[in-house]
């Protein structure tokens, strides 16, 4: 009796595990994508995993769905570990009605949620789902607010990551939406809130599936990707080289790793990378990974708003997150894209106890009509927002221009920034000595006769080159710490970071602030 029971239950798993059918497993496999269970397989340690909810059936009884009933309902949820840290997932199968989303499915992916809030784990989303299931109606929709109040409630308290494999359209969207970090497989993961079908009958447009949501499109034009992947599989490991660098919620500190880098480890190549002519650019990406331990560095939204640069390194075995401008894209400028690109960043290193490295070359804020009539200036107000709040340690080094606004921003002293250091190279002033002569020099230059002018433009910005684009005026204020050798860089910030360890800094006590999204 008991053994029939046991391979009765035996059975039921068998069945469980082939969610819609070996057919529809099959056409998974021929496009060169891993099933649901799969994933799982890949993302956590070997025999870690415990799945919740195998048995658990929808409810739907319209349009004949009383007949098309899947054991565990279209999708795979439950713990395990990865790297032996405990992590909560689920995981959607495309095999039953697309991976659709139901009240049961809903339920399924809440209790592992609200399991992750109360453990202080993880929660991965691996997404592969068509959205709403239709035949549910409100019911569908019902459970996809459920989740979206418990991605809100849990958002800064546990890491939520989602990984986006097949079409993925509606709710299953807008949740990832509100995690901390999308990555999409190239060539096979779409995101949109509805398909190119509906987008045609509604507004008459044609467009393809990777036009529309794309990889390609939301890493680099829309920016809710923040990490393309080849295929599933490197999709996986990336969400894993994500988990290594992040505590497992916000009370943790990130993993300490051993560091065989040393940590007073000189960089003479520092000490020539800033170019002579203050036009000329350079790669502030070969700064950031020559500092970090092993040159190794993680860049979160790669391809979009390039003028900045944000990821995650370790500086001695510690994790680090890293904000730089790029001189090598639009000279640095900080523009609406580049602001909330940061913004976000600096808000999740704050959230997650992680130490804000920022990298200073920056000739301002982007003028224009094209970034005013977009709003620059409460986008730009994100930025200033995000680093006055943060209160974890924040490290700044200011390598060439640290002009105007843009100043003031990225993590000044005035922010709160706890230790500031300029390179020698540094010019910390209201604007360029050019733009700076062509206004307070203005009658000067103009009263000058006409063959004499350009002379006595290139006198006045001599002038203020000397004065003003230099760090020691900065220095004289105290509101940098000291002027560093550039090969020092990577000692100096391990050293202060050290000293950092025992920071405790907290806001005034409030509901919420009100950033101007
Ligand atoms: C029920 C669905 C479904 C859905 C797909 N299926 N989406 N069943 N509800 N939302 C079923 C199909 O009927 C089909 O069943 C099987 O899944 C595979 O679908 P196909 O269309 O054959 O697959 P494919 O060609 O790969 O296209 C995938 C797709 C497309 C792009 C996702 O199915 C699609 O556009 N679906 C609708 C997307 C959508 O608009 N969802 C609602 C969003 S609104 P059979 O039995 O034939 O194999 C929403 C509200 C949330 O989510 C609120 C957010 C704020």
């Amino acid at each position: 009796m008991i053994k029939e029971k046991i391979s009765k239950l035996s059975e039921m798993r068998k069945e469980a595990k082939l969610g819609g059918g070996k057919e529809r497993i099959e056409k998974i496999h021929s496009a060169n994508r891993l099933t649901a269970r799969e994933r799982i397989d890949l993302l956590v340690d070997k025999g870690s995993f415990e799945e919740f909810d195998m048995f658990k059936l929808h409810r739907c009884v319209d349009f004949g769905m009383e007949n098309k009933k899947t054991l565990g309902d279209g999708i795979v949820t439950g713990h395990g570990t990865v790297d032996g840290r405990v992590v909560c997932l689920f995981s959607f199968d495309s095999t039953v009605l697309g991976g659709s989303l139901s009240k049961t499915i809903s339920e399924k992916i809440c209790k592992v949620m609200e399991l992750a809030a109360k453990i202080g784990a993880p929660v991965i989303g691996l997404q592969d789902s068509g959205g709403a299931r239709i035949q549910e109606g409100i019911e569908s929709l019902a459970g996809y607010a459920d989740i979206f109040l418990r991605n809100v409630m849990y958002s800064g308290v546990i890491p939520q990551i989602s990984g986006m494999f097949g079409p993925c359209a509606g709710g299953a969207v807008y949740s990832p939406a509100l995690t901390d970090f999308n990555i999409m497989v190239r060539g096979t993961s779409y995101m949109f809130i509805t398909g190119p079908k509906v987008v045609q009958s509604v507004t008459g447009e044609q467009v393809s599936t990777e036009e529309l949501g794309g990889a390609g499109i939301h890493n680099e034009r829309s920016g809710v990707a923040h990490f393309g992947a080849d295929n599933d599989q490197d999709a996986i490991e990336k969400i894993k080289r994500l988990l290594s660098f992040l505590p497992s919620n916000n009370m943790d500190d990130p993993p300490l790793i051993d560091c065989s880098d040393p940590a007073d480890r000189k960089i003479p190549q520092l000490d020539t990378i800033v170019p002579d002519n203050p036009n000329q650019p350079y790669d502030m990406k070969e700064v950031i990974r020559t500092i970090l331990d092993n040159n190794d560095f993680m860049e979160v939204q790669e391809g979009y708003a390039q003028n900045i640069i944000v990821g995650f390194g370790r500086l001695n075995g510690k994790t680090v997150g890293i904000v730089g401008n790029q001189p090598n894209v639009l000279a640095g400028v900080l523009d609406i894209n580049a602001s909330v690109k940061s913004a976000r960043f600096v808000r999740f290193c704050d959230a997650f106890n992680i130490p804000i490295i920022t990298f200073v070359d920056v000739p301002g804020f982007m003028p224009g009509t094209v970034q005013e009539y977009n709003g620059i200036i409460r986008h730009g107000a994100k930025l200033i927002y995000a680093y006055a709040e943060a209160t974890v340690p924040k490290l700044t080094v200011i390598t060439r221009k640290a002009y105007g606004g843009a100043y003031c921003v990225m993590s000044s002293k005035h922010m709160r920034g706890d230790i500031n250091y300029a390179w020698p190279t540094a010019e910390i002033s209201v604007m360029g000595p050019s733009g700076a002569v062509e206004i307070i020099f203005r009658k000067d230059i103009m009263n000058a006769p006409e063959n004499e002018r350009d002379a006595v433009k290139k006198q006045k910005e001599d002038e203020y080159t000397e004065k003003f684009a230099n760090p020691y005026r900065a220095a004289a204020a105290g509101y940098v710490d000291d002027v560093i050798d550039p090969s020092s860089t990577r000692f100096r910030l391990i050293r202060a970071l050290e000293m950092l360890e025992t920071k405790h800094e907290k806001n005034p006590p409030k509901k919420h602030g009100n950033i101007p999204l």
